[in-house]
């Protein structure tokens, strides 16, 4: 499989499978089919609540012979009620404890924003921590104490603008090699592709096929459909394949690693099939046409009545 190469010549998977939003009850089989199929790259995180599940299906998967820990890449993410710097390491041995596993391969800041420890999902202003109260670069130092000990082989952030990924990696002893960040073609978000080339930091594309099985509260209504745009669905004409394969060929084509969800056998087999399909230069210019900066994961949650965050902060 195509892979992206990091400093120390690790290699990930540029296809992996993602698993937010898949249930407990599902995901466990779901992982189990990827793996059967091909996948070697998973993504999970805390916040997911699936987390015990992969786990016994990546241990049973092991065990049957069907893969080695060394072949698989696994990334999990802190959450954000664990940033201060002690707090991390608890936070990342809880997610190896889940997962069945003594190290991972990438571990990320899920998200630029802190509230306290003791609460999920922020409901109230006095809920959250602000970034003076509860600095990144104190997040990083964490961060990097993990690699140290050898519980996490690399290190990254998810849903960083080009403000906060400058910021950490102006002080970091270890800087961060991946900005997991909602990409496709409505979001292409050029600039920090150039920004994360040009200092070698690698990007992940999630919600590639607009994440339709969102909670309702995260959807607007009216909102783009990405599986049914009529360019996506003229080059998967063309090409004899699906949409959601177009979408996702897009991602790797621009050499970004790309993490489709799906709980599905036939589609967990159509999406690995991406790996197979090549897309011109002149489809990859039609799709280039699409960018209307359009965000399924607009990060409102972060920026209710009271919240120190702002939009324009977060995205920077
Ligand atoms: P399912 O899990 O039933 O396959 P995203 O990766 O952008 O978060 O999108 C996940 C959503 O897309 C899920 O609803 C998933 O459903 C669906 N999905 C996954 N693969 C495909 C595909 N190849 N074609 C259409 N829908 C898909």
């Amino acid at each position: 499989m195509q892979t992206l190469t990091y400093a120390n010549n690790d290699r990930m998977p540029i296809l992996g499978l993602g698993t937010w939003k898949s249930a407990p009850g599902e995901v466990g089989k779901a992982v189990r089919e990827a793996i059967r199929i091909g996948y070697r790259h998973i993504d999970c995180a805390a916040i997911y609540g699936n987390e015990a599940e992969i786990g016994n299906a990546l241990e049973e998967a092991q065990h049957s012979g069907d893969v080695s820990r060394a072949e698989l890449w696994i990334t999990s993410k802190l959450w954000n009620n664990a940033h201060a710097t002690e707090q991390v390491g608890a936070a990342l041995k809880k997610t190896l404890q889940d997962l069945h596993l003594d190290y991972l391969d990438l571990y990320l800041v899920h998200w630029p924003v802190a509230c306290r420890p003791d609460v999920v999902f922020p409901t109230r202003g006095e809920h959250f921590l602000s970034l003076e109260e509860m600095p990144l670069s104190a997040t990083w130092a964490g961060m990097e104490a993990c690699v140290q000990k050898g519980l996490t082989r690399h290190i990254g952030v998810s849903n960083f603008g080009i403000g906060n990924l400058a910021a950490i990696s102006s002080s970091a002893k270890i800087r961060p090699e991946m900005n997991q960040i909602e990409l496709h073609p409505y979001l292409q978000q050029n600039e920090m592709l150039a920004y994360c080339r040009e200092h070698g930091i690698h990007l992940t594309a999630y919600s590639p096929l607009g994440s339709f099985d969102r909670p309702a509260v995260l959807k607007k209504t009216g909102e783009l459909s990405l599986l049914e745009n009529p360019t996506v669905a003229n080059i998967a004409k063309t090409h004899g394949c699906t949409p959601a394969q177009v979408l996702l060929r897009w991602s790797i084509e621009r050499g970004t690693a790309v993490i489709p969800k799906s709980i599905n056998p036939a589609r967990l087999a159509e999406n690995f099939q991406t790996l197979e399909l090549k897309l011109g230069d002149r489809e990859m210019a039609e799709l280039a046409e699409l960018d209307c900066s359009f965000r399924y994961v607009h990060g409102e949650f972060w920026t209710i009545k009271g919240s120190p965050y702002s939009l324009e902060e977060l995205w920077k």
